[in-house]
């Protein structure tokens, strides 16, 4: 194997180093749309704002007919008074640009930027979402309000942030309006070069697609069966790329009048639309919203996973959580309250993971409209309610951490995450339905969550050699290159952990030659000659791992060049082969796992894998994390008991507790602290 890549690592994060002007401590606050009331309310929410301690609001997101009321007309009084009640108040302002809601003006006047459905459904008004991000009219109207708006307010002292548009990719992301099947071979041709490049990278001679001119390439809309899935995997391609120069559009617009820095919030794990480590090279500082699935008990694992994806977007750097419920949402199918405690449970599981900015949607709850049922920090039921309290009180509790600000996480474990390669394994007529790559990262990160390790979320061309392990759950499109960046991981003395249906495609969804993974072997000492999917519920028993193991969904033939096995299958369709492989590679170990196995299941495998890393778990009570950050002279652990029993937990000695106002409640001489059912502890040792 070579070099990595031609091009060198992938660096992760935004360039911007700095952080928001004048915000002192944790951002604290969150979407304010006070045009939904009137002025007189505005008063009000300024003074239980600074009740609640709250530092920076989000405005303007949704205000682009008030803002524009008819093409070209701009009404910006009542964000001026805003601006400067705000202002006064010591409140500083995170802009929106209103774009991601086209006024019904614009719908009218350019029926054409209305998005159209995979099926030829025409999008219409009355709900929210933005026009075809590849309309010229749309992109249009948007730098003309963006660049109205930096005019205005760029140099104003209450601008703490520019926050462009609202949630790229949600409600709409895929688009094939005519401005789409347009723009679409203007994009390939710039990606291809040619004709020939292009139908030898999709492989049109199957089923006789070959293209002759580019106006025959055609969006991949509905069709009578499968589309050549290296169609659909550039469509995604090309629909996070036009969001991002949508984007970028805006960004630009606002950077040459401004030097306020520029975010846009992500949807961590929730929008598979964007490629967000793409997204956070573009972004001054990257923001999340995450909203917890109601129906998932242990919810506060997902929860995890987004903030620990948004941080490694952020290549490390501070991150702000830019939107979260104080309790319910609207828009599940059952939208169940947090209980007490469980609002700073969530805020300080995001804080433990690297975010200074715990922020809200919304301030005050919407009489009207799709989300009056939706929570918010002043709630229905105003200042007499639960949720209040507990507003006010995180408000204080995160003035007491104001010194945690800019200190940093460290990861022993990556996770491979490649928006691509979710792309291509999610298309269809894969070998198995049951195989999902969501699944398969979401129930390795519970294992490391519940073994007490702090994960980063990798792409597979990173440097990865500051990490111990490297477990690639789902890497089903892996590079050549990105391949020899693994390899070489290991070689140079990392421990490496594949899972199955990975290494199997190129970046054109082409099968790599030479077997299945391929491109892994050298690393693994090992290679796929059949997939042996199983059939829906079948499970199969490993042996060599201690007790028995009951696998589904999965098993391999596998084909040995030197690796050594660790478990076998007892049964199923490969009874006596290799299920479980462990290679010596140069100075590291390749281990592959060729099937699928519970979080439960992991355990065994994982013990074994941890200690080819140097790896300690800490054993932790159930359902309690805890997590640290460090600056140049302290090291912050945040323990956080999301069960119904108190537990002690080990602190490190001189550890002072931040949130009992100086006082220590660690006990010194046993050298622990209890965590009470369902509370939090913020403690600051030396360094
Ligand atoms: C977010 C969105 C907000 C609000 C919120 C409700 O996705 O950005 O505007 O709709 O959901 O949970």
């Amino acid at each position: 194997m070579t070099s990595p890549s031609v091009d060198g690592p992938f660096v992760p994060g935004p360039a911007f180093d700095g952080w928001l002007p004048g915000v002192d401590g944790i951002c604290y606050g969150g979407d304010y749309n006070p045009e939904q009331w009137p002025e007189e309310v505005w008063e009000q929410d300024v003074a239980l704002m600074r009740e609640a301690g709250v530092n920076l609001v989000s405005v303007g997101i949704f205000s682009w007919a008030l803002l524009e009321p008819r093409e070209g007309e701009f009404d910006f009084a009542w964000l001026d008074r805003l601006f400067d009640l705000l202002h006064a108040n010591g409140i500083r302002v995170d802009l929106g640009t209103p774009t991601a809601s086209p006024p019904a003006w614009f719908f009218r006047r350019y029926p054409q930027a209305r998005v159209v459905t995979k099926d030829g459904t025409v999008m219409g008004f009355g709900s929210r979402g933005m026009a075809a991000p590849t309309s010229p009219e749309y992109r249009a109207a948007a730098v003309r309000i963006a660049t109205e708006l930096a005019e205005r307010y760029g140099a104003h002292p209450a601008l703490a942030l520019w926050h462009v548009h609202n949630e790229y990719g949600a409600p709409v992301s895929d688009d094939y309006s005519e401005n789409a099947r347009r723009a679409w071979p203007l994009w390939l041709q710039h990606r291809y070069g040619s004709l020939e490049a292009l139908n030898a990278a999709w492989g049109t001679r199957f089923w006789g697609q070959v293209y002759g001119e580019w106006d025959e390439v055609d969006v991949p809309a509905a069709s009578p069966s499968v589309v050549n899935p290296a169609q659909r995997l550039d469509f995604a391609r090309f629909t996070d790329a036009m969001l991002r120069e949508c984007f970028t559009a805006e960004r630009d617009v606002i950077r040459a009048r401004s030097s306020v820095p520029v975010t846009t919030n992500f949807m961590a794990v929730a929008c598979p639309a964007t490629d967000l480590f793409a997204w956070g090279r573009e972004v001054d500082v990257v923001s999340n919203d995450h909203y917890l699935w109601a129906a998932d008990p242990r919810n506060h694992v997902t929860l995890a996973l987004a903030a620990d994806l948004t941080r490694s977007v952020a290549g490390g750097k501070p991150w702000m959580l830019l939107e979260h419920s104080s309790s319910g949402v609207n828009w599940q199918p059952r939208n169940v309250a947090k209980r007490p405690g469980e609002e700073l449970r969530n805020a300080m599981s995001h804080l433990g993971r690297g975010a200074d900015a715990i922020m809200f949607f919304q301030w005050r709850a919407s009489r009207s409209g799709a989300e009056k049922f939706h929570s918010a920090m002043l709630p229905h039921a105003g200042t007499r309610s639960r949720v209040w309290r507990e507003v006010v009180e995180l408000g204080a509790t995160l003035g007491r951490l104001g010194e945690v600000v800019g200190s940093r996480t460290q990861a022993d474990v990556a996770l491979l995450w490649d928006q691509e390669s979710l792309w291509a394994q999610g298309l269809e007529w894969r070998p198995s339905a049951d195989l999902q790559a969501g699944e398969r990262i979401q129930t390795f990160y519970d294992r490391l969550w519940r073994d007490g390790l702090t994960v980063d979320l990798a792409r597979p061309s990173q440097d990865l050699s500051a990490y111990r392990l490297v477990v690639a759950p789902a890497s089903y499109l892996l590079t050549a290159a990105d391949a020899a960046n693994l390899t070489a991981y290991v070689e140079g003395g990392g421990t490496l952990l594949v899972s199955c249906f990975s290494g199997i495609v190129d970046e054109h969804d082409r099968v790599h030659e030479g077997g299945f993974m391929a491109p892994l072997r050298t690393a693994l000492g090992v290679w796929v000659e059949e997939f042996l999917p199983l059939r829906e519920g079948e499970r199969v028993t490993l042996e060599g791992l201690g007790d028995p193991l009951h696998a589904t969904v999965w098993a391999d033939d596998l084909v040995l060049e030197g690796a050594e096995v660790v478990a076998t299958y007892a049964d199923g369709p490969a009874p006596g082969g290799p299920a479980v492989t462990r290679h010596q590679a140069g100075a590291g170990k390749g281990w592959y796992l060729s099937t699928v196995l519970d979080a439960d299941a992991l355990a065994p495998l994982m013990a074994r894998v941890y200690a080819d890393a140097g790896l300690t778990p800490t054993l932790l009570p159930d359902d309690v994390e805890v997590l640290r950050r460090v600056s140049d002279d302290a090291e912050y652990t945040i323990a956080i008991n999301h069960s119904p029993v108190d537990v002690r937990l080990p602190v490190p000695a001189g550890t002072t507790d931040l949130l009992s106002a100086g006082a220590t409640s660690t006990d010194s001489t046993s050298g622990t602290t209890t965590v009470p059912a369902g509370e939090v502890r913020v403690l600051r040792a030396p360094r």
